[in-house]
């Protein structure tokens, strides 16, 4: 039997809640023709999917939406071996079928990965639209140059760990900010930020700005809210931004008009100070830098000059908990959900996850 959470209603203002999520098992289902079969080895949850969700794009009844690492079990293409590692979209659940008629964000057909050149979780990671991501938003939208100062929000999750070690290796002054103390000691401790501000403290202006004595000169944005109003009155003329999310608001009865308020609010000191504002959607970026992404990402992993962190759930079952958790900042890293065996994991590796839901893939 497969294993599946569907989504249980369209979820009213608020956080996840366990009322979102019904748990069903269903046959596995036949691989028709032009289609495989694959298991579910690591799921990634993203904030992104509390938007689709909530706006009604993801329907109740439907297996709840999700990238995945998978194995192919069983394939009626020719391109695709049974054993076959590869990036699909699964969803919420332990069995899918991809290729023809199960187009999910244009991915039709899965990319195979090579289990050689990273751990195979790092596809729905490092490796794939999450560190596209932080790679097309810090690189070639914000475009900062050495010296220059670069406040990430959201810096130890799974983009803004990315994000801000790009800028680092561009010779930036990065500055991060994030929640619990924890969090901000691995920003600057293990990442190499050069400074981290938490949005819990009561004085967040005040340790921003003594945070960034030269102002801001590029701010890649995660967040929203209060920490968008900390980072306003800092932005240096000629300041670049990266409109990558606004997490605070995805909870809200106004989720939809989230980035026009948030436009709305910047809009005079984007005009004094002439800062250029870029909307990030990863995927426009997928036809031209997807290639060049993965050789520079990779070769800075080698390197060494890239670390990264998972939080590793591991089983099925504690999906909507790993996904309420990190939609309250409860991750610590980025957040993956362990659904099947990977066979694919060296001892070194077995070791470092050993008994721990909090891992360093990379770092
Ligand atoms: N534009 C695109 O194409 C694109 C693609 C991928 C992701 N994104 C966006 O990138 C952002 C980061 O995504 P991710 O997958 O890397 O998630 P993540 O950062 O790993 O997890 C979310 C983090 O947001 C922080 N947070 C949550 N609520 C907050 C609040 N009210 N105020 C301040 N911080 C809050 C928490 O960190 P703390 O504990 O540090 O507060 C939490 O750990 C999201 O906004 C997501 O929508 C955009």
């Amino acid at each position: 039997m497969n294993k599946q959470w569907l989504l249980a209603r369209t979820p009213p203002e608020g956080l996840p809640t366990d009322d979102d999520f019904t748990w069903v098992e269903t046959p596995i289902p036949e691989p028709g023709p032009n289609q495989i079969l694959t298991r579910t080895i690591y799921l990634s949850l993203d904030p992104y999917q509390w938007g689709r969700r909530r706006s009604g794009v993801e329907e109740p009844g439907e297996v709840c939406h999700g990238r995945t690492a998978s194995q192919v079990v069983k394939s009626n293409m020719a391109e695709y071996q049974d054993g076959d590692f590869v990036f699909n979209t699964n969803g919420w659940q332990e069995y899918g079928l991809s290729g023809e008629g199960m187009s999910v964000f244009g991915y039709m057909f899965p990319r195979k990965i090579n289990p050689a050149e990273a751990p195979i979780s790092t596809a729905v990671g490092v490796m794939g639209m999450l560190g596209l991501t932080a790679y097309s938003g810090m690189y070639l939208q914000c475009e900062p140059k050495a010296g220059e100062t670069v406040v990430v929000s959201a810096a130890s999750g799974g983009v803004g760990q990315i994000a801000g070690q790009i800028a680092k290796i561009l010779g930036c002054r990065v500055v991060g900010i994030a929640g619990i103390q924890e969090k901000c000691d691995f920003v600057t401790g293990v990442l190499g930020f050069d400074a981290c501000v938490s949005h819990h403290s009561e004085t967040l202006p005040e340790d921003l700005r003594a945070a960034c004595p030269s102002g801001i000169d590029a701010y890649f944005e995660n967040v929203g809210g209060k920490v968008f109003d900390a980072v306003l009155p800092l932005l240096n003329r000629q300041s670049r931004i990266s409109l990558c999310g606004l997490i605070a608001h995805y909870s809200s009865a106004v989720m939809d008009q989230a980035r026009d308020h948030w436009a709305a609010l910047g809009q005079p000191t984007f005009e004094r100070q002439n800062v250029q504002v870029h909307n990030l959607v990863v995927r426009e970026f997928v036809p031209d830098y997807q290639a060049r992404f993965l050789d520079e990402m990779g070769a800075w992993i080698r390197e060494g000059k890239i670390k990264y962190k998972e939080d590793l759930w591991p089983g099925l079952e504690q999906a909507p908990k790993a996904f309420q958790a990190m939609m309250e900042g409860g991750n610590f890293g980025k957040t993956l959900v362990g659904v099947g065996d990977d066979p694919t994991l060296d001892d070194a590796l077995k070791a470092r996850r050993a008994g721990t839901d909090v891992l360093g893939a990379l770092a």
